[in-house]
């Protein structure tokens, strides 16, 4: 029987201004003289630049527009109008992304890839992002730091996506019915999952019933999509006991984005408005601009509640692969509540971590750091033979400690393709396709942060 459990944690903002924050460089608080004019991002609501003048006082912060998060930034008139993400301060790289990722390193990553996740869709959407900001998705630094980059979130978008087969979340919609021109779901609990089959056995919208995870009511436009609600389309005939996924916001894409809140703000990033998403959510499943672009706007522009960072910057400027697993799913894996599902989807994650590292060849792992219990948890993966992947870099790692003061080994461990082709087959992996959601909801839409860590423990 699965238990379900939620744990709600509510941080005052009181608790959050004790510790130092950097300042938002694009908060319209001093952003005065030369070319800096304070303007409203319209993609979030409709508004007026004048409207977004009283923002330059910090004691409007309380107050509309200045109380909505990110709606009036500081513009640099100097570049093109789009509201940058946080900077990392580096250079420039020269080395393009995808010449670094290849798509021979795609295939052996990912053979048993789907429709969405195709590797053309990929560089295409690092593209055009890194076209329109100067803060450049993997390709910032040096050649180290851009492979690093890559590993950490392959390492992340590998697990979260089982390998880039699941488009969808599989409880909600482990398979799709077309009927007359429409896409429908049956959506499921875990009791009435058939896992071997991926098939689910009772609808949860039948006799009445609704789909509602991931929609957290109290969110709604410019914050959140509205959600819901998700009756059964009809209650009889074909279309019985099936939903419209475009009312749900349930994990889609490479990196699992769910919640309506994170599909309103990938959207007014991704597609510079809110309703691309939010009336088409289904879009993250199966359009490879959304399936990719999702990750990697969840990675370069998702800042957690009252913290100035990204897995982007915890990447480059922390360098650590545990900063951005707490972004991801800190409340649940970091640490993960010992014989969770979560437990075994760190070991999972971990591993792809390890295989991603080697196939880009990077000369050694980020840090744990920044994640509770990850440097253990690979600790315990290689002394339990759970992460064979990963022996390569443990004694790398074991070098490095011994000799502290002598420079990294430039020892790239060499792989041997095809034993990387073997784990495309393992039992392992059908195991992580039981995966839940991961991105989870974040609003810190009023005076105060609150954090909604929802946990659905499968075991
Ligand atoms: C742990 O890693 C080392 C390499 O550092 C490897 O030699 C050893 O076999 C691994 N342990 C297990 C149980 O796989």
């Amino acid at each position: 029987m699965a238990s379900k459990s939620i744990v709600v944690a509510l941080a005052l903002a009181l608790l959050s201004s004790v510790s130092a924050q950097p300042p938002d460089p694009l908060s319209c608080v001093n952003c005065v003289g030369g070319d800096k004019k304070c303007v409203g991002d319209t993609a979030i609501q409709l508004l007026d630049d004048s409207e977004c003048v009283i923002c330059l006082k910090s004691s409007s912060k309380w107050t509309w527009p200045c109380n909505v998060d990110g709606l009036c930034w500081c513009w640099d008139t100097t570049k093109p109008r789009f509201k940058p993400t946080l900077p990392t301060g580096l250079e420039e790289a020269t080395q393009k992304p995808c010449d670094i990722f290849t798509e021979k390193m795609f295939n052996e990553l990912a053979p048993n890839a789907v429709h969405p996740y195709t590797y053309e869709g990929l560089c295409d959407t690092i593209e055009m992002l890194n076209k329109r900001y100067d803060e450049k998705i993997f390709q910032m630094g040096t050649l180290d730091q851009q492979k690093n980059e890559w590993a950490a979130f392959l390492g992340h978008t590998t697990h979260e996506s089982a390998q880039y087969t699941a488009p969808r979340e599989n409880l909600p919609c482990a398979r799709t019915t077309q009927l007359g021109g429409g896409t429908y779901c049956k959506p499921c609990a875990n009791e009435n999952f058939d896992w071997e089959n991926r098939y689910c056995e009772i609808s949860l919208v039948s006799n009445g019933g609704m789909y509602e995870e991931y929609c957290d009511k109290t969110v709604t436009p410019p914050f959140g999509c509205v959600c819901g609600p998700t009756t059964e389309v009809e209650t009889s005939g074909n279309l019985k006991g099936l939903m419209n996924p475009n009312f749900a916001f349930f994990g889609r894409g490479a990196i699992q984005l769910s919640w309506n809140a994170n599909y309103a703000k990938a959207s007014a990033v991704l597609a510079e408005n809110l309703d691309t998403l939010c009336a088409q959510p289904e879009l993250v499943a199966t359009d490879p601009t959304y399936a990719w672009g999702t990750a990697l706007w969840f990675w370069g522009f998702n800042k957690p509640p009252g913290e100035e960072t990204t897995c982007h910057i915890q990447s480059l400027n922390e360098g650590s692969f545990g900063g951005s697993l707490n972004i991801i799913n800190g409340g649940l894996e970091c640490p993960a509540h010992p014989n969770s599902y979560h437990a075994d989807a760190i070991v999972t994650r971990l591993r792809y971590y390890c295989i991603a590292a080697s196939i880009v060849g990077v000369k050694r792992l980020l840090s744990f750091e920044g994640c509770d219990g990850l440097a253990k948890k690979f600790e315990d993966c290689n002394l339990s033979g759970m992460c064979p992947e990963c022996n390569e870099w443990m004694m790398l790692a074991e070098v490095d400690s011994d000799e502290p003061t002598k420079a990294p080994t430039p020892k790239v461990p060499t792989h041997t393709p095809t034993q990387w082709r073997q784990w495309a087959d393992e039992a392992w992996l059908s195991d992580i396709k039981r995966r839940d959601s991961s991105a989870h909801s974040v609003s810190s839409a009023l005076g105060y942060v609150v954090c909604l860590f929802t946990a659905y423990l499968v075991h």
